[in-house]
């Protein structure tokens, strides 16, 4: 792998979760807004709410951005310009989630080259009628994710990934055969047990289901396990995200 100040950078980043009590400075925030705002974007749908409140703020980091998927201000400009929006509001929020998203992570890697640490806090969209109500989100401004930003105080490993046999795939998608996935699986919960990530977190998802037997502790529970039980027993009910989205008169469904 070639190294350099960039890669480096993006490479050795992980998600922060302590924070001191420097306060970033207003160039260094206006340096993180301004790199997410140039990144690439198909028709600038992302906008920011900074809030400064360590008490309220997760982590009780210095500060944190609410990323929104702002359609609001693009029906300001075209309003300003005699047009209504037409385009279909799944094609809205498609595009607005990536446009809001590649700016997130362009202000992720900026605040980590700055010496910064960063964590996504991805209850936002659970959340939406709550920030709606406090921080006067408009309709048509949905609530993508939280970043949580200040200066680390710690400095947890870098954490584990797919092998690159599991994620790149050339040409063609290939039948993922069981060795593949037992080994892709192994490099993940190994890489995660000698961290004792989720001793060191205190947390395990509890089974839902009170009859099956809980066979996991510390000792042998990884990401494998964790990210399987999230997937298998959280957010199952589809209607719970669409009514939020029809919160702010986004309703993909319709
Ligand atoms: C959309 C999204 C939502 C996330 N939500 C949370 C969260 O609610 N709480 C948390 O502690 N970390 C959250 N994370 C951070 C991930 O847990 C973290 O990125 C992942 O475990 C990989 O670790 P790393 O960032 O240190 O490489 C989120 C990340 C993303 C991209």
């Amino acid at each position: 792998m070639i190294h350099n100040e960039v890669i480096d950078s993006m490479m050795n980043r992980k998600s922060i979760r302590k924070y001191t009590d420097q306060i970033p400075t207003e160039e260094e925030i206006l340096t993180v807004v301004r790199a997410g705002q140039q990144a690439p974007f198909a028709m600038q749908l992302g906008s920011v709410i900074i809030q400064r409140n360590r008490e309220t703020n997760a982590f009780k980091a210095p500060i944190q951005f609410i990323i929104l998927c702002d359609l609001h201000r693009m029906e300001k400009v075209m309003e300003a310009r005699g047009w209504k929006r037409e385009a279909s509001d799944i094609h809205s929020l498609l595009f607005g989630m990536q446009d809001a998203a590649y700016m997130a992570q362009n202000m992720v890697n900026a605040a980590e080259s700055l010496g910064m640490g960063s964590c996504y806090i991805g209850a936002a969209p659970y959340m939406a009628d709550k920030l709606r109500k406090h921080c006067n989100i408009p309709e048509h401004v949905f609530p993508l994710v939280i970043i949580s930003m200040g200066f680390p105080a710690e400095n947890p490993p870098v954490r584990p990934r797919y092998p690159m046999e599991f994620h790149l795939f050339e040409e063609k998608y290939p039948q993922l055969s069981p060795e593949l996935i037992r080994e892709a699986m192994k490099q993940m919960d190994d890489g995660y047990l000698e961290q004792d990530y989720y001793r060191n977190a205190g947390y395990m998802i509890p089974l839902s289901d009170k009859s099956k037997e809980e066979k996991y502790s510390f000792d042998n529970y990884g990401w494998t396990e964790h990210i399987s039980r999230k997937m298998a027993q959280w957010s199952t009910d589809p209607d719970e995200l669409l009514k939020k989205f029809k919160l702010c008169d986004l309703n993909p469904m319709e």
